[in-house]
């Protein structure tokens, strides 16, 4: 006992003495900082200072690139490694934290009077999570917290303008979370309905127009002149003839949030799992959930579908009783879905947010965890929005209120993503990934000066697919919103029964679709070739011959595609 104290008491001294010791933990670095409060959130007051919350610590990963390349060869069709995905286990292995930045992480949650064994990891040990204090989190991260209320749905958060990390740190902790992502996420929805025991009713005019008259597609019923129903669909894209026969070995997953709770309706067969909380209230059915789930089943019957129904999303309540709520469901989903042994080879999402404002250090971060889903083989599908090439009045937050085209996150991510259908544009965040060059550059060197200004991407910044906007690419607009929810959950339906048929003859799901559907799989689309996506006070983009940033590489024909990847 003595000994310890005398220890304590001269690696004290030693500290005090020290100047680079006690210097470490006090030499801020920003880490992000916005230089005004995200559109549609106002600042509400101090948050408390005993107010506790989770801390999620994202540790750098140490072998990321690794990842990438894993990524790439197990996904490109033409590589020796096609198909061959990575287990749980090589992944946690690629994405562990050095042990360095383990123990400067530990050392630093110490010094704030954090037990670091108290905290919870991720499988891989790039997550720590760790219940703080509004104060000891100020006194970490050089900022303050504040509650913030959104204009229109009067959710609360609580968060901050901007943090900071002792520069030793910055090499080692890739984000801090819950900081400065507000997560203004929202369905894709905008206006749909159900009719009691039917099916989503579609009304854009153009799209029932171009059904009429499908031309070469396959016999569409008539009356989706009217309703667009799973079987319009079916008949659409051209997979009525298929019958799934992996069924016990294949799925597929929707992804659930903001208290949308999706009905075991007669004829529905899919199974519900809460994950952090996310509830199952079957008398408060979500519009978003039933129109996701009914068009997976309706086009992926009888393979087995899940409804990942997500807590942590706004309001934040300002009570001890309920602290657990950090507000963070993306991390959420994707922690609990890494954390799987087994996972589905298909998901969709129809929630998003605007691109801009999402911090590019946490919009990475949660790309890296898509990637993951990638190599382990699943194929990942979001909905696009129906903005056209942006909402409001798409001035940026950088202070300058530049008119720019918002795109929404996640649809446009990392090239190291497992693969996401946006809706129309390119990414203010990322780069061009590789896959997409030459169709990218095709379509810029057609487009001129059109729109010079509204995007970046002289400077290396990108463009991102799309594709499955059923409504974009069939009506030329991104109005009718029904459609652009429907659209992930529709593709995601037809991918599902693509890897259904591969699973069926032994061989390996599609995995991360992209750097496929760009080669050999271009022709299982029929390209749409007219249309825009306007939007910012601009026509937007125009859809042409070839890949565009209005509908992609155009719409999934089942049957061509089958052939393609067998
Ligand atoms: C961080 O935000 C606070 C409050 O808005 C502001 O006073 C401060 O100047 C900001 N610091 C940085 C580095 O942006
Ligand atoms: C649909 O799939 C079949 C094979 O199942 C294929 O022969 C046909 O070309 C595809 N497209 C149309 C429009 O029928």
């Amino acid at each position: 006992m003595l000994w310890s104290s005398a220890l304590l008491l001269a690696l004290v001294q030693l500290a005090i003495a020290n100047p680079l010791i006690s210097r470490r933990w006090d030499d801020f670095e920003v880490k992000h900082a916005w230089l005004e409060v995200p559109r549609g959130w106002e600042l509400h007051g101090p948050a408390p200072a005993d107010y506790t919350f989770d801390m999620r610590i994202g540790l750098k990963q140490d072998k990321f690139d690794d990842l990438v390349s894993a990524l790439y060869e197990v996904s490109d069709p033409s590589h020796a490694k096609y198909g061959q995905h990575l287990t749980k286990e090589d992944v946690a292995a690629l994405v562990a934290p050095h042990p360095d930045s383990v123990d400067l992480v530990e050392s630093w949650l110490s010094t704030h009077g954090l037990d670091p064994l108290a905290g919870k990891r991720s499988h891989a040990g790039d997550w720590v999570t760790i219940r703080v204090s509004v104060a000891q989190a100020e006194k970490m991260l050089g900022t303050k917290y504040n509650v913030y209320r959104h204009g229109n749905s009067d959710d609360y958060v609580i968060r901050t303008m901007n943090y900071s990390l002792p520069s030793v740190l910055h090499e080692h902790i890739a984000v801090v979370a819950p900081t400065t992502y507000f997560g203004t996420m929202k369905s894709m929805k905008a206006t749909s309905f159900i009719q009691k025991g039917r099916p989503i009713i579609e009304t854009d005019a153009d799209f029932a127009r171009l059904l009429k008259n499908p031309s070469s597609l396959a016999t569409v019923p008539t009356s989706c002149n009217t309703a667009i129903t799973p079987a319009c669909l079916r008949a659409l894209y051209n997979t009525t003839s298929y019958t799934p026969a992996a069924t016990s070995k294949n799925s597929l997953g929707v992804a659930g949030y903001l208290d949308e709770f999706a009905n075991h309706a007669v004829g529905s067969s899919f199974t519900t799992v809460e994950v952090n909380g996310g509830g199952d209230d079957q008398s408060d059915p979500g519009v978003e959930a039933n129109l996701d789930i009914q068009y997976t089943e309706g086009i992926s019957f009888p393979t087995p579908n899940i409804y990942y129904s997500t807590g942590g999303s706004p309001p934040f309540i300002p009570d001890d009783e309920t602290p657990t709520n950090t507000n963070e469901p993306y991390l959420d989903w994707l922690n609990f879905i890494l954390d799987q042994d087994s996972i589905p080879q298909t998901f969709t999402t129809s929630y998003g947010d605007d691109e801009q404002t999402v911090p590019l250090d946490y919009a990475t971060q949660v790309c890296n965890m898509f990637a993951q889903l990638g190599a382990r083989g699943s194929s990942i599908m979001f909905s696009s929005g129906d903005d056209g090439v942006g909402g409001g009045n798409c001035e940026t937050n950088d202070g300058t209120n530049t008119v720019r085209f918002q795109p929404n996150f996640p649809v446009r991510v990392n090239p190291e993503v497992a693969v996401s259908f946006s809706g129309g544009g390119f990414s203010n965040h990322f780069a061009r990934p590789s896959y997409q060059s030459t169709a990218v550059s095709t379509f810029l060197n057609k487009l001129g000066r059109t729109n010079a200004g509204l995007f970046k991407y002289g400077s290396g910044m990108v463009a991102k697919p799309q594709g499955e906007n059923f409504q974009v690419v069939i009506g030329g607009r991104v109005e009718s919103v029904a459609g652009t929810s429907a659209s992930s959950p529709t593709f995601a339906g037809v991918i599902a029964l693509l890897n259904d048929f591969r699973i069926s003859r032994g061989k390996t799901p599609l995995g991360f679709l992209n750097p496929l559907i760009y080669s050999s799989g271009v022709g299982g689309f029929n390209d749409i070739t007219s249309g825009s996506n306007p939007g910012c006070g601009t026509n937007g983009f125009t859809a042409g011959a070839g890949w565009d940033p209005v509908t992609g590489l155009g719409t999934p024909d089942f049957g061509k595609l089958q052939a393609l990847i067998g």
